[in-house]
């Protein structure tokens, strides 16, 4: 028998599950029928099945039936095309900055591996090692950012009262940070409030931003999920590097190519110059070489193939805007069954929104609720995964809202002065108040 108290890790304290990751976790041990999953950003067909694109399928068939290709190591950037293709498809294909050699890109593991790499080169080499991410934001960015060894605050972002941007609050923030601070910026399809600043408010941002020396770091995560266009979910991007300044961009193509277990992304850096641009590349190698060496070669295989080929991306389009359109009619459908209830409260939010995500606005006690009562999941903060909705499942989830919303709630009706009044309001206001 082993003596488990000899262990040399018997100290070792269980960690938590990770907040997003451990929702699939919990909806996996659960052997209710009706169960539904609406954590994890992954996509989910109207069948509720995982996707993989047709032109994904093709260019893995051309790949295979092609005997040239060998197993051999990628250089530590990464695959010479895909890198190209990336930089092209965030910046445009005209970009001055990629004509006059000003960007380097490397391929990474996927949006995160993107983040972190860019993070390490930006804690060895960058003076202002403070990043602004917003708040709330992607649970790991702020873990991200610290192990890359930058100190991390955050900026106002999201303004519950509206459901929407704190416009002012991020303005002030920034204009508060001090000069030079890496600035974290969802491309577009904020996560995990579906919550984007239109064409007008990038621009004040940009200008504020420029004009302080903040550095812009955009996570793009969803491009060409949010809209249904790449060109357009990469307009904010673009603003900014239109301008001449420098920038980065970290690249996921989990989402939009359906190459989530792939891990297939890139870090591309726009520089002032194609000498500090090369230079940029040759330590990006250093903060790579020692961490993974080189990154992977099947998935980046797949996207150059699929962006070399003019019909094979014509056709990642077409797919490409049939899952952002089967998510924003979602939205619709989940709206239009929340007004069929009668549910209490605005829920404009959701058409509104955009993206994989809606943050409903519902409290982690309503989530817990809807958990155990009708089996669905979704992270504490109310965040729901739309592309895991379907048509078959909207009432479900409509009535779970439903009943989290109006639980507890008490019709009061009061006599005052001749007149009759009616409230409406929770049982834990009432206690509160010391009414019952
Ligand atoms: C905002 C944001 N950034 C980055 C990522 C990174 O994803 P991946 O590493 O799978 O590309 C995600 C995934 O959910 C995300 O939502």
């Amino acid at each position: 028998m082993a003596d488990h108290s000899s262990s040399v890790f018997s100290q070792i304290a269980r960690a938590p599950e990770d907040p997003i990751l451990g929702v699939t976790v919990a909806y996996n041990k659960d052997s209710d029928t009706s169960k539904l999953n609406l954590g994890v950003g992954a996509y989910r067909t109207e069948e509720g099945k995982p996707l993989v694109l047709n032109v994904v399928r093709q260019a893995e068939q051309k790949l295979v039936n092609d005997p040239s290709r060998v197993k051999e190591y990628l250089p530590i950037v990464g695959l010479a095309d895909f890198n190209k293709g990336s930089a092209k498809l965030i910046f445009g294909a005209d970009s001055p900055a990629i004509q006059e050699n000003r960007v380097t890109t490397v391929q990474c593991l996927s949006g995160t591996g993107s983040l972190r790499v860019g993070g390490e080169f930006l804690a060895k080499h960058y003076y202002e090692k403070t990043v602004y991410i917003p708040s709330p934001t992607w649970g790991n960015h702020p873990k991200i950012f610290t192990l890359a060894g930058l100190s991390v605050k955050t900026y106002r972002y999201y303004d519950p009262a509206t459901r929407g941007l704190d416009f002012q609050g991020l303005l002030e923030d920034l204009g508060n940070a001090p000069t030079g601070a890496i600035v974290l910026l969802h491309a577009c399809a904020h996560n995990p409030t579906g919550v984007d600043p239109t064409l007008d408010q990038w621009e004040q941002i940009r200008k504020l931003m420029r004009s302080k020396g903040l550095l812009p770091f955009f996570d793009s995560a969803y491009q060409g999920f949010a809209s249904g266009s790449l060109d357009a979910d990469a307009q904010s991007v673009r603003m900014f590097v239109a301008d001449g300044g420098e920038c980065f961009a970290a690249q996921s193509y989990a989402k939009n190519m359906g190459l989530y277990g792939e891990r297939v992304g890139a870090l591309s850096i726009v520089c002032k110059t194609a000498d500090v641009a090369s230079r940029v590349e040759s330590q990006l190698k250093l903060v790579i070489r020692p961490m993974y060496s080189s990154p992977p070669l099947h998935g980046a295989s797949i996207v150059a193939t699929i962006l070399k080929d003019s019909n094979l991306y014509n056709e990642w389009t077409v797919e490409l805007k049939a899952m952002a359109d089967r998510i924003i009619s979602m939205r619709k459908q989940l709206l239009e069954a929340l007004q069929a209830r009668g549910t209490p409260g605005d829920w404009t939010h959701i058409i509104k929104q955009i993206g994989m995500f809606t943050f409903t606005g519902l409290n982690a006690e309503q989530v817990a609720f809807m958990t155990r009562e009708y089996h669905i999941y979704m992270t504490s903060d109310g965040r729901i995964s739309m592309a895991g909705l379907s048509s078959k499942t909207v009432p479900h989830l409509a009535d779970a809202m439903h009943a989290a919303v109006t639980r507890g709630n008490m019709i009061i009706v009061a006599a005052y002065g001749g007149f009759l009044f009616v409230y409406r309001c929770h049982v834990s206001f009432l206690l509160e108040v010391g009414m019952l």
